[in-house]
């Protein structure tokens, strides 16, 4: 496994490969990394021969109040882990080396950076969209893999690739869970214990909704009703969002729907922002 910092090492050597005719995958992080991001770089692992993971936490998606400062850290692990599964390139450049001084251009969806989450972050999908099409260029795998856990940030990703030909196969892995449920995330670590134990509600909310579905149900209104009472019975957390969308378009679904619906849960923990998702229907 090769550690490399800087674009145009990482360039040099990607060509290298890719004039041997290597196919490349992309599992881009901000590191400090659990079970989740390890299930997409196996599967990249798998399904390409060159398997490149970056490790950068991006500034531009925290807002000024937000948790740049604090986000957990821990290169050593991380490299550590990246090596027992095989991982080929790990990208781990300074903020510098991404970001030059006087950039004028950034990436943005119009619509979608604006609802759910991007409502609640303004400016967080703009971060992520402009550094995922920086490490696009830089890498120019042939497949990226994301977690479903993020569905927002998956579903414009795959608008972004779509919107601007990008030539890239986005490949959206399912959430790993801890044993009762929760989502695994870096975020978890910051929670207290009782919140820790406390925060299965989310989980246990979407397992409802899925077996109301299960037995026929598909009102929208029932359905969110029951998360939300779900939800309002844990005290520690509280609710922020509940919405029930269109899972391809994220666009909004009132009454009975009949497609694919995805339900988005953000629920805090004290200062500690989770999220959850289930695709449904
Ligand atoms: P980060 O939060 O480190 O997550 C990196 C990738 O791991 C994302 O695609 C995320 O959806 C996925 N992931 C996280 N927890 C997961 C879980 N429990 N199961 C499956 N996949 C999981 O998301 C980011 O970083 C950043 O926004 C990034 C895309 C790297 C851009 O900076």
């Amino acid at each position: 496994m090769k550690v490399i910092a800087t674009v145009a090492e990482l360039r040099a050597t990607l060509k290298a490969e890719r004039q041997k005719g290597k196919a490349i995958g992309l599992v881009p992080t901000m590191g400090y990394l659990h079970i989740g991001h390890m299930e997409l770089v196996r599967r990249a692992k798998s399904a390409t021969d060159v398997a490149v993971v970056s490790i950068f936490v991006n500034p531009t998606q925290f807002g000024p109040n937000e948790d740049l400062s604090t986000y957990p850290r821990d290169m050593d692990g991380d490299l550590a882990k990246l090596k027992a599964e095989g991982v080929d390139y790990v990208f781990t450049p300074e903020v510098a080396e991404i970001y030059r001084p006087g950039a004028h251009t950034i990436v943005d969806n119009l619509v979608l950076s604006r609802i759910l989450i991007g409502k609640i972050r303004p400016g967080h999908f703009r971060g992520v969209t402009t550094v995922v099409t920086k490490l696009f260029n830089i890498v120019q795998p042939d497949q990226a893999f994301f977690g479903e856990k993020d569905y927002q940030q998956l579903t414009i990703i795959r608008r972004m690739v779509d919107d601007l030909n990008m030539p890239i196969d986005i490949i959206g892995v399912p959430t790993v869970r801890e044993a009762d449920g929760l989502a695994c995330s870096s975020r978890n670590a910051m929670l207290t214990a009782a919140d820790r134990k406390a925060a299965v509600i989310l989980s246990r909310s979407l397992a409802k909704a899925e077996e109301m579905v299960a037995q026929g149900q598909r009102s929208v209104p029932a359905i969110r009703n029951a998360v939300r009472g779900i939800l309002e019975s844990e005290k520690r957390g509280t609710i922020e969002s509940v919405d029930i969308r269109d899972a391809k378009t994220l666009d909004p679904v009132s009454g009975k729907f009949r497609q694919p619906v995805v339900i988005l849960l953000i629920v805090r923990f004290g200062k500690v922002r989770l999220i959850d998702q289930r695709v449904i229907g």
